[in-house]
C-alpha cells in the first residue's frame, strides 16, 4: 500500500522577508503584541514563509491563503469552506525554534504534527521527565548519567509527544504523558485514548538533512505511517 507523502522543508527565518503585507490582520496584531523585535520578525517571517509555500500550492498570492483555526486549541489550517477553494487543500503544521523554523505539508490533507527543538545542555531533564513523560519513558531518562547523551533521549522524547499533541490539536494541554510515543528514534504506531479524537496514530523521530544545524532535533506525528521528502530550500 502506497503511503500518504509529506513535504518537509527547513527555513532560516532570518533569511526569509518579514513581509507584514503577506499577513491577515489578526496575524499583524498578533506579531504586534509581541514585545521584541526579533520576536516580531520571526513571526512574520514564519507566517510569510507559510503562505507563500500554501499560496504555491493554492494558486494564490500568500496575502490571499485563507487561514483559519481548529479546535479548541487553535490549529491552524486551511479553511476548507472558503469560496477560493476549489482545488484539493494542502494540509500542514508548522514548528520554530529560535531561527530555526520547519514546514510539514501534505497535498493530500493529511493531519500532521510536527515539533522541532534543540538538544541542548538541560539539568532539569530527569524532574521534567519524571513529571511529565510517561513512567517508562521516564525511567529510561533516569537511567543515564546526565549530560548529552540524556538530553539527546529528552528532547528526542520531547519532541515526539509535542509532534503528537500538535497532530491532535490539542497541544501540551492535551497531556505528554497521556500517550507513550517512546524514546527511541524509530516509527512507532501509538495507542491513544480516545478523547484524543484519532482513531490512529503514527510518529518518528525525523532524519534531519546534514546541512542543517546541529543540535537540532524533530519529529513528525501523522495518523499512519508516512513517506518523508525534504524540499531544497528556495527562495
Ligand atoms: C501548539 C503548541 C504545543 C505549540 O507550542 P510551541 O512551543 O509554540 O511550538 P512550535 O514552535 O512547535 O509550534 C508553533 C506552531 O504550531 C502551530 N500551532 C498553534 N496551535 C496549534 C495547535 N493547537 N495544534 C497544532 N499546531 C498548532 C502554529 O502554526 C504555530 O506557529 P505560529 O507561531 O506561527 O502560530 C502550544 O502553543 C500549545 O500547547 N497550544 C495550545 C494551548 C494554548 O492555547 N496555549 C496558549 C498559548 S501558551
Amino acid at each position: 500500500m502506497n503511503q500518504p507523502l509529506i513535504w518537509l522543508e527547513y527555513q532560516h527565518l532570518d533569511h526569509w522577508p518579514a513581509e507584514e503585507s503577506a499577513l491577515s490582520d489578526s496575524e499583524r496584531e498578533r506579531a504586534a503584541r509581541l514585545l521584541y523585535a526579533e520576536d516580531r520578525a520571526r513571526f512574520v517571517a514564519g507566517r510569510h514563509w507559510v503562505r507563500q509555500r500554501l499560496g504555491e500550492r493554492l494558486g494564490c498570492r500568500p496575502a490571499a491563503v485563507p487561514l483559519t483555526t481548529t479546535g479548541a486549541r487553535g490549529k491552524p489550517v486551511i479553511d476548507h469552506a472558503h469560496p477560493s477553494i476549489s482545488t484539493r487543500v494542502p494540509s500542514f503544521n508548522l514548528t520554530h525554534t529560535g531561527p530555526h523554523a520547519l514546514l510539514a505539508l501534505s497535498l493530500d490533507g493529511v493531519a500532521l504534527g510536527v515539533d522541532l527543538e534543540y538538544a541542548r545542555a538541560f539539568a532539569r531533564a530527569a524532574p521534567i521527565a519524571a513529571r511529565h513523560f510517561n513512567a517508562a519513558e521516564a525511567a529510561a531518562v533516569d537511567a543515564l548519567t546526565a549530560g548529552p547523551a540524556r538530553e539527546a533521549v529528552f528532547f528526542r522524547t520531547w519532541t515526539r509527544k509535542e509532534a503528537y499533541l500538535k497532530l491532535t490539536g490539542l497541544g501540551l494541554p492535551g497531556g505528554l504523558a497521556n500517550v507513550e510515543t517512546g524514546t527511541e528514534a524509530a516509527a512507532r504506531v501509538l495507542s491513544v485514548p480516545p478523547e484524543h479524537g484519532l482513531a490512529t496514530a503514527w510518529v518518528t523521530t525525523l532524519a534531519l538533512p546534514s546541512d542543517l544545524p546541529s543540535g537540532l532535533v524533530a519529529a513528525l506525528a501523522a495518523p499512519t505511517a508516512v513517506t518523508v521528502r525534504w524540499r531544497q530550500p528556495q527562495p
